[in-house]
């Protein structure tokens, strides 16, 4: 019994300096850092991870229209195109048929 409760108090110990550090960190990949960059200017990076099970690519689309024609992102059509490319890949789900 004894090695489980060391066991169990050092997770506890450990668990809030890991979500600090490991929470807001995007998936490797071509736009990941320029999405990073741009995408933390208002809100938590982490609402494209909460946001990505329900992200089809039409909905992606739709949402980065959203912080830059609603919302004033200061975005080019091309960064615009790049974060687009990453979200899809990396954070998509496929579309509904
Ligand atoms: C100019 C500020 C701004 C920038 C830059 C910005 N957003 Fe947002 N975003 C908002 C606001 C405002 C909301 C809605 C209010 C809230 O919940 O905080 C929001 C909400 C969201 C949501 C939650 C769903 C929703 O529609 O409310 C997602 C996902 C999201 N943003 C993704 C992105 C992505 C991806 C980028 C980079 C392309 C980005 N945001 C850049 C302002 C911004």
């Amino acid at each position: 019994m004894k090695p489980i409760y060391l066991l169990a108090a050092a997770l506890l110990w450990a668990t809030p300096a890991l979500a600090d550090e490991f929470d807001i960190v995007l998936k490797p990949g071509p736009g990941g850092d320029t999405t990073s960059v741009t995408c933390a200017a208002c809100h938590s990076i982490d609402y494209i991870k909460m946001n990505s099970p329900f992200m089809s690519p039409a909905i992606w689309k739709a949402e980065v229209t959203k912080m830059r024609t609603a919302f004033g992102a200061p975005i080019d059509q091309t960064t615009a195109d790049e974060i687009l490319g990453y979200v899809i890949a990396a954070y998509g789900v496929p579309a509904k048929p």
